[in-house]
């Protein structure tokens, strides 16, 4: 089962303004990040043990062209995301993204590589259950 984490409450962080003005938000209204490099969104998220995370990030970005971006976790180099179009700033569509997780608490950073900065970010669910047994065989 995954966990919800909104951009919007904390300790999730936000280096823009939290806004509403585009329906179909999770929540209480969404992180429109400035549009600049590194202007990132922080989310911290729990882990009940080391392993690997499923992270579905929930976006929209209004322009037609992506909107790459960084992803660490706890400091380091993780993934990378690009958040391609989806046509409308009201348009809300999910990117997945694996990475590893410390027992415990993690923050998981966006950060956007080009001066355009990140799309519209409403939410990330996080699955970080049940990686730490192995799937019974035979
Ligand atoms: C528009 C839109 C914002 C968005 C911004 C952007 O201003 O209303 O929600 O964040 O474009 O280009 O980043
Ligand atoms: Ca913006």
């Amino acid at each position: 089962a995954a966990t919800r984490y909104e951009a919007e409450r904390a300790p999730a962080t936000c280096d823009g303004a939290i806004d509403t003005n585009h329906a179909g938000y999770s929540g209480t209204g969404f992180c429109n990040g400035r549009n600049a490099v590194g202007a990132a969104v922080q989310f911290t998220v729990d882990a009940p043990q080391a392993g690997t995370a499923t992270l579905v990030v929930r976006f929209a970005n209004g322009t037609t062209a992506a909107r790459p971006a960084s992803v660490t976790v706890n400091g380091s180099a993780a993934a990378s995301a690009s958040f391609e179009s989806t046509g409308t700033w009201a348009a809300w569509t999910t990117k997945t993204l694996t990475v590893p997780v410390r027992a415990g608490s993690n923050t998981v950073r966006l950060s956007p590589t080009t001066a355009d900065g990140l799309p519209n970010i409403d939410c990330l669910d996080a699955d970080t259950g049940g990686t730490g047994t192995p799937a019974p065989t035979g």
